[in-house]
């Protein structure tokens, strides 16, 4: 973290995080009824802005509620937040909940009969996250999983602030002494606790397909493209467990780790126990793309 002031935006004001407070009836603390996004940061450029845009709104359109600012506003709202927050590689992380109903109750006002002027408004916060920037020398070291039965339910295309699931799973992990779970729903993959999932089998690339089992993961769309921008054979499928054994090499990835190798899975070595040949390439491309957009690319 940096030592300047942390900024944050909570429903219209810029205000210091210590002085950024919501009510005890927020239905995001309540009920965690609310969605997210996380947005990376390079050089003042914000990462595919527009995809996590259009993923704030199916989410929102998922649980059922207005979008309250337009991709203008939001990227305008961005842009003051970084000001406010200075730092090299940074992300925006912003929230909206339903808001602080009088009384705690699961129903919502959407099919209510409430006058729009007496509508809850929604509770919209964002944050400025300060990132260390990946160190080759430390990710290509690798990660330690495990693989774990995936019981979340069946919206996981939500980005939704409800992550207890997400937060038992990575529990179990952290149990197991290792860093991170690859989540199995009715023997094939789904993803990891806060990434997505790919495979490497005799050099074709391999990520399960989006749908209600997984987060569509902006950055899961971006190595998918720089793979076939490199001829990079790429096939969306399903992936059976047993496949996982087999593997060349297996990745996470997401906004806040990139493209991360999994060496080891329940104890065993993946593929030769080392970060592979594939990962290198696709993690020297990767920085390459974030490089084009700090130099305005
Ligand atoms: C459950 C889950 N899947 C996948 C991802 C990766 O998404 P993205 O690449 O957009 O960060 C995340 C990111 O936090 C996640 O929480």
């Amino acid at each position: 973290m940096s030592n300047t002031e942390n900024i944050v935006y909570l429903n219209g004001k810029y205000l210091p995080v210590e002085e950024a407070t919501i009510s005890v009836m927020d239905r995001g603390f309540l009920f965690g009824d609310g969605i997210y996004e996380v947005i990376p940061v390079f050089g003042g450029k914000l990462l595919r802005a527009d995809e996590h845009l259009q993923r704030l709104q199916n989410s929102l359109n998922r649980i059922g509620l207005a979008n309250p600012y337009d991709n203008d506003a939001w990227l305008e709202m961005f842009s003051h937040l970084l000001e406010k927050n200075a730092g090299h590689d940074r992300a925006i992380y912003l929230q909206i909940s339903r808001g602080a109903y009088v009384k705690r109750d699961l129903g919502t006002q959407k099919n209510a009969d409430v006058p729009e002027s007496q509508l809850t408004p929604p509770t919209i916060f964002s944050m400025v996250l300060q990132v260390t920037p990946p160190d080759i020398e430390v990710v290509s070291a690798g990660i330690s999983a495990i693989t774990v039965d995936d019981f979340r339910w069946n919206a996981c295309d939500i980005k939704s602030t409800s992550l207890v699931a997400n937060v038992m799973l990575k529990q179990q992990a952290s149990d197991a002494g290792v860093e991170d779970a690859i989540l199995i729903k009715n023997g094939q993959v789904t993803e990891g606790t806060a990434s997505n999932m790919f495979l490497v089998k005799d050099g074709i690339l391999v990520t399960p397909p989006t749908g209600k089992r997984l987060l569509p993961g902006i950055t899961r769309d971006l190595v998918i493209e720089i793979a076939k921008n490199n001829i990079i054979l790429v096939e969306e499928r399903e992936i059976q467990q047993s496949e996982l054994v087999t593997a060349d090499e297996i990745w996470m990835t997401s906004s806040t780790r990139e493209v991360a190798p999994v060496i080891k899975l329940n104890g065993e070595a993946v593929g030769s126990g080392v970060a592979g040949e594939m990962w290198k390439r696709m993690m020297d491309l990767y920085q390459q793309y974030k490089q084009q957009l700090r130099n305005g690319g």
